[in-house]
């Protein structure tokens, strides 16, 4: 605790190497925490504010939750080096590291599957529907694997409905990877609402599902052989089946097409519609010109991070601000 009352805690973002959106159907998905990452402080106060402006707390889905679940009236500093939107985490590190700070203000220890559990269910009373990916990455940092047989020490089992994720430690690769932005900014729940009506209605849904599934199965091996042409493949074979599913766009597709020429591979990341892609690539500078060229931001990213960690105060990082937003 600083001396004017704050608890502050922090959570790195995260990129999906492969699975996303067929996680959702307990399908598997490796995902590794980056070096960008999320700080929040709190502490009691008579009304709710965020980084010192008095908010409506029911507008902002996640705190709202993580508030009422600590019984008190909170105010908050956020301070962010995640694109929001962006499907590099945001909200799943806002969840985490909020979910932690709140443990240490209220003087409780907690282990990193009950704030999995927390952070989960703010992402979920944000965005209805999804899995605990997200959540996962960024509390526990390094690297994760989901629904994969045989990969790391197994750190949790999350189950909702009759969905089940079995969640693994996995060896942090040493690769190289870019990620590019194209500033668009897609919110995930309604992404994962139109894989959900491709899949209900199309007669090819289960079908592009099962083949992410082996393509992550196999991306799995690639990464313990530290194949980097083999990863590559994988990663451009998957953004080919999330095209299919209709959640990449023109720009991811262009940040896309422009990194290829200089990476093993490369595909969306999160639950596109905007937000980031990813490159796996050896020639880092040529694949940010490449990605500035077409229009993105790129971002060369460091893997191997901490998970979800107290602070002793506020980040000194240049701030992407948090946006105080609406509801709907
Ligand atoms: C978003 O980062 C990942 C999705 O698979 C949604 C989820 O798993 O909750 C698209």
């Amino acid at each position: 605790m600083t001396a004017d009352g704050w608890f502050t805690a922090s959570a790195p973002g995260k990129f999906v190497v492969l699975g996303e959106h067929a996680v959702v159907y307990g399908k598997p998905a490796l995902v590794l925490a980056v070096d960008r990452r999320m700080t929040c402080s709190v502490r009691p106060a008579d009304r709710p504010a965020i980084n010192g402006e008095y908010v409506d707390i029911s507008k902002q889905p996640h705190l709202d939750h993580l508030t009422r679940g600590s019984g008190r009236t909170l105010e908050f500093l956020t301070r962010s080096m995640i694109p929001v939107g962006s499907g590099m985490g945001s909200s799943a590190a806002l969840s985490a590291a909020v979910a932690k700070a709140i443990h240490a203000m209220k003087g409780e220890a907690c282990t990193e599957k009950q704030l999995v559990e927390e952070a989960y269910a703010a992402e979920l009373a944000a965005q209805g529907s999804g899995s605990p990916m997200d959540a996962s990455a960024c509390v526990h940092g390094r690297g994760i694997a989901v629904n994969i047989p045989g990969s790391g020490d197994e750190l949790w089992t999350i189950s909702r409905g009759d969905r089940t994720w079995r969640v693994s430690d996995i060896d942090v690769p040493d690769m190289t990877f870019v990620i590019g932005n194209t500033g668009i900014r897609a919110p995930t729940g309604p992404q994962v609402d139109k894989v959900r009506r491709f899949v209900t209605r199309n007669r090819f849904g289960a079908d592009i599902l099962d083949e992410i599934e082996s393509v992550t199965l196999e991306g799995h091996s690639a990464i313990a052989k530290r194949d980097r042409e083999l990863l590559g493949r994988l990663m451009t074979s998957n953004h080919k089946l999330l095209s299919i599913l209709g959640v990449s766009c023109k720009e991811l597709n262009r940040l896309v097409n422009a990194s290829l020429p200089y990476s093993y591979g490369a595909k969306l990341t999160g639950s596109g519609g905007g937000g980031c892609m990813v490159a796996l690539t050896d020639e880092p500078e040529k694949v940010c010109e490449a990605i500035i060229d077409h229009g993105g931001v790129p971002y060369v990213v460091q893997t191997g991070v901490e998970g979800a960690r107290m602070e002793t105060g506020q980040s000194e990082d240049p701030e992407i601000r948090i946006p105080i937003r609406c509801r709907s």
